[in-house]
């Protein structure tokens, strides 16, 4: 296969922009042309969030009224019936954007990250595998509670968190859970992008490959206790 007139949408699934096909594992997928057009907005837009409008207003001019709001929402499910390991994601108020973590999570499912994306909780996974356990992957949650966007802490030890405010007790019970590969809830000082201060009850679990038992990955899910925190110190003032 000539990988170079290829675009590489995920692992072994290319797409063909001339001929409007995808091959996905040696199988192709004709699209129609509308498709085509949306999907090279989408990848234009890779990993940058685009609304509907956005889509619309890009393509006014070529297309006309071809791409109405309902008409892209068709096309979207279309696409991803078509080509179900694609992930699009879909924000609120109809915003699209393809996703990279094929990549580095090529043995997650997309409906597992989708769900990880969807949770409430900031989640992360590293892998121990590594130099120095860096992020392979954050999720929506997370990048809203600190300010920081998947490209910027990707490859990063989660240490930058808490950065200089090291003295903290649970810093050392971390380092030795995750040495020994056991599960562990702690609450940690952090600081967002903008240096405010989070309280976060983070939680890291182990991650074992099923066949060979040998640790994977490390899942954190971050939960945000800073409000609970600031009435515990109202409450200990005040007693
Ligand atoms: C999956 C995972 C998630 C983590 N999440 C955070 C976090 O949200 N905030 C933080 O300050 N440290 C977090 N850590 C802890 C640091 O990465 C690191 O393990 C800790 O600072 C102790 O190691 P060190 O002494 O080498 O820095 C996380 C670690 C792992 C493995």
């Amino acid at each position: 296969m000539n990988t170079k007139t290829l675009i590489k949408l995920y692992d072994k699934c290319y797409w063909n922009p001339q001929t409007q096909t995808v091959i996905e594992d040696n199988c192709s997928v004709v699209l129609t042309a509308s498709m085509t057009k949306l999907l090279a907005i989408l990848i234009d837009h890779h990993d940058k969030p685009v609304s509907s409008v956005d889509i619309f207003f890009h393509i006014w001019d070529d297309y006309d009224k071809e791409f109405s709001p309902k008409n892209i929402r068709n096309l979207i499910s279309n696409l991803r019936k078509k080509m179900p390991s694609l992930v699009i994601n879909n924000y609120y108020g109809g915003r699209y954007v393809l996703k990279k973590y094929r990549d580095n999570l090529p043995d997650i499912t997309d409906y597992v990250l989708e769900i990880l994306d969807q949770a409430k909780n900031g989640i992360t996974i590293t892998d121990p595998n590594l130099p120095d356990n860096p992020i392979i992957f954050v999720n929506e949650a997370f990048t809203e509670l600190f300010g920081y966007t998947s490209e910027e802490v990707i490859g990063l030890n989660c240490r930058f968190l808490h950065g200089e405010d090291r003295d903290q007790l649970s810093l050392k019970e971390i380092q030795i859970a995750v040495k020994e590969e056991r599960d562990i809830t702690a609450t940690l000082r952090n600081y967002t992008k903008n240096g405010e201060l989070i309280y976060n009850e983070l939680t890291i679990s182990p991650i074992f490959d099923k066949k060979t038992e040998k640790l994977k990955y490390l899942l954190g899910v971050q939960k945000n206790m800073t409000a609970v925190q600031k009435l515990i110190q109202q409450i200990k003032r005040m007693l």
